[in-house]
C-alpha cells in the first residue's frame, strides 16, 4: 500500500528540520571554570537563574558530550565540566549577541562546543592531555557537519597563578596550545579570543595578567574580565558578569569580521 500524502508531507518535513538542525557558525571553548559556568552557583547549588541573554534559541545549538547537536540551553557546560555545580558561563549571551549583529546573516545558527574544566592549569592542556584531545575531538566533530569555525574563546589562568613558575611559563606554554590547537584542526587561520583573568587560586594574578597579555600570536584577540563582579567566593564571576563578559566576548568577534 502507497504511503499517505500526508505521510510523505510529514516525512519530508522531518528531513528538512533535521537537516537545518546543523550549525553555520561554530565556536569553541575552553578554560576552567569561569568559562565552565559558575553564575548563580557559588554556594552548594545553582539558583536556576537564566536571564534573558541566556535564553535558549532554537538557533543556538550546541554539541552534547556524545557529539550531537542539540538546542543550548544553561548550564552549557553539563556532562563537560565534570565533578562542579554549574551555572551561568558566557556561552550563550555571547551566542546571543553575535546573532543580533547585523553583521551576521540572520538564518546564522550558532554552534557552541563547550570543553572547559574546572580547576586545570595550562599544563592539562597541552597537546597530547586528555583536555586537549577531548577539544580536538569535539571541534572534529563539529566541524564535520558543516559550519565555519568561528573562534576559539579561551578563559583559563586562574590556577597557574599559584606557582611562579607557572604564571612565567603560561605564555610560551598559551603559545604552543594555540599552535596546535590550529595545526590539529587544520585550521590555520583559527580566531583566538583569550579572557584576561579577574582573580586566581593563587597568588601570582598580576604575572599571569601580563603573561596573558605578552602572548605574541596572530589572530589573537584579547578581552579583559578585570573589574567584572565577582562572587562571595572570589574567584567566580556572577551571572550578571557572565552576561557582560559574553556581550565583550562576542564584540571582540564581530570586529573581526569588517
Ligand atoms: C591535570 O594534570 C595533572 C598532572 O598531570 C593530572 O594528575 C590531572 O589528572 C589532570 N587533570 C585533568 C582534569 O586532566
Amino acid at each position: 500500500m502507497a504511503p499517505q500524502p500526508q505521510v510523505v508531507a510529514l516525512l519530508l518535513l522531518l528531513l528538512v528540520a533535521t537537516a537545518t538542525s546543523t550549525p553555520t557558525l561554530i565556536f569553541l571553548l575552553a578554560g576552567q571554570s569561569n568559562m565552565g559556568g559558575r553564575g548563580g552557583a557559588t554556594s552548594g547549588s545553582w539558583d536556576g537563574v537564566v536571564p534573558p541573554e541566556c535564553a535558549p534559541s532554537p538557533r543556538i545549538l550546541r554539541l552534547s558530550p556524545d557529539l550531537r547537536w542539540e538546542e543550548a540551553r544553561e548550564p552549557l557546560h553539563a556532562g563537560i565540566d565534570v565533578h562542579n555545580v554549574l551555572g551561568v558561563g558566557p556561552g550563550m549571551p555571547f551566542a546571543h549577541a553575535v546573532r543580533a549583529s547585523r553583521a551576521i546573516p540572520p538564518s546564522t545558527v550558532v554552534g557552541l562546543v563547550p570543553c572547559a574544566q574546572g580547576g586545570t592549569p595550562i599544563a592539562n592542556w597541552s597537546r597530547g592531555t586528555e583536555l586537549y584531545d577531548r577539544m580536538v575531538t569535539r571541534g572534529r566533530a563539529a566541524m564535520a557537519t558543516g559550519g565555519r569555525m568561528g573562534a576559539l574563546l579561551w578563559y583559563q589562568g586562574e590556577a597557574d597563578t599559584i606557582r611562579l613558575e607557572d604564571a612565567e611559563a603560561y605564555a610560551g606554554r598559551m603559545e604552543a596550545m594555540v599552535r596546535d590547537v590550529r595545526r590539529d584542526l587544520a585550521a590555520p587561520e583559527l580566531l583566538v579570543i583569550q579572557v584576561g583573568i579577574a582573580t586566581g587560586q593563587g597568588k601570582f594574578i598580576q604575572p599571569v595578567r601580563e603573561a596573558q597579555k605578552a602572548v605574541r600570536l596572530p589572530w589573537l584577540k584579547y578581552v579583559d574580565a578585570k573589574g567584572l563582579p565577582i562572587a562571595d567566593d572570589y574567584t567566580h564571576l556572577t551571572t550578571p558578569a557572565q552576561v557582560t563578559l559574553g556581550k565583550m566576548l562576542a564584540k571582540a568577534y564581530l570586529s573581526t569580521l569588517y
